[in-house]
């Protein structure tokens, strides 16, 4: 059995992750939880887009077998306690803007496992801080599930696909092009031979900078794929992650030097 966790609101992102599943595995299962444990109390955990209907019709369309999509209440019944963190992953990049996000994500996904019981389970690269912190979890708790990582799926002009993008307005949308933008710009100065970390990564910061409608940069980070410890001088494989604000939309994107 493969599955595929999601919070919903499903865009060709997550469909790339559903197909995959999908074409290895006999029994296709999908989660659609929006996690309520993963938002800070100042994130839009009300305002997040769902779309129930819609996203059973797609999932049907895809051959899917098996739909888990619990309330809030059975995940976490009254009295509810019990928390998965991995400090040394969960605290830095994402985690130092968004405390406690990850302790929300890794106990979620580790219910899922234990609920659903997958062989499989499918992740986007995306979320690249994601993928890295649920290895960690797998490997941490002897958990019996295989993870794969699906590439990022992007529109035309390179901004990757993401519920959030629906946030975005027409002139905001345009500007988010900047983020994948920036980071392909520093892909190739590495690719020409830049091995300092602080030289790309001021690029990229520079980069965002430079288009007004970008009101916060939150961290440009090299780090090391797994352990996600910042880079001096650009070792390979090499996760380049960035998270900027357009107005009042948190967007993260990454690429993957190797
Ligand atoms: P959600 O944001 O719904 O994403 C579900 C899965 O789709 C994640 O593995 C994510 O990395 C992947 N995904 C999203 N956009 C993608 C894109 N453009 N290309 C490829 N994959 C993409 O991530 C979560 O939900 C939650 O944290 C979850 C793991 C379900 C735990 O609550």
């Amino acid at each position: 059995m493969g599955l595929v966790p999601t919070m919903g609101s499903l865009h060709e992102g997550h469909l790339a992750l559903v197909r995959q599943a999908r074409s290895e595995n006999r029994v296709l299962a999908v989660s659609i939880f929006v996690n309520p444990s993963q938002f800070g109390p100042s994130e839009d955990y009300s305002a997040y887009p769902r779309d129930m209907e819609r996203d059973l019709a797609l999932l049907d369309a895809e051959g899917t077998d098996l739909v888990f999509a619990p309330l809030a209440e059975e995940v976490y019944p009254p009295g509810y306690t019990t928390w998965i963190d991995l400090p040394n992953m969960a605290n830095r990049l994402e985690g130092e803007h968004r405390p406690s996000h990850f302790r929300g994500v890794a106990t979620v996904v580790a219910k899922l496992f234990n609920i659903v019981e997958p062989d499989v389970a499918y992740f986007g690269e995306k979320d690249g801080q994601q993928v890295a912190v649920i290895r960690r979890l797998v490997a941490d708790l002897n958990l019996d599930v295989q993870v794969r990582v699906v590439p990022t799926v992007r529109e035309t002009d390179g901004l990757a696909l993401s519920s959030r993008n629906m946030y975005l307005s027409g002139e905001e949308r345009r500007a988010a092009t900047v983020i994948f933008r920036s980071l392909s710009r520093a892909r190739e100065m590495w690719a020409g031979g830049e091995r300092s970390a602080e030289v790309l990564r001021g690029e990229v910061r520079g980069f965002l900078e430079g288009e007004p409608h970008i009101s916060a940069v939150d961290y440009v980070s090299i780090a090391d794929p797994d352990t996600l410890e910042e880079m001096d001088s650009v070792r390979t494989p090499a996760m380049l992650s960035t998270a900027a604000r357009i107005g009042i939309t948190r967007l993260i994107d990454n690429v993957v030097l190797a």
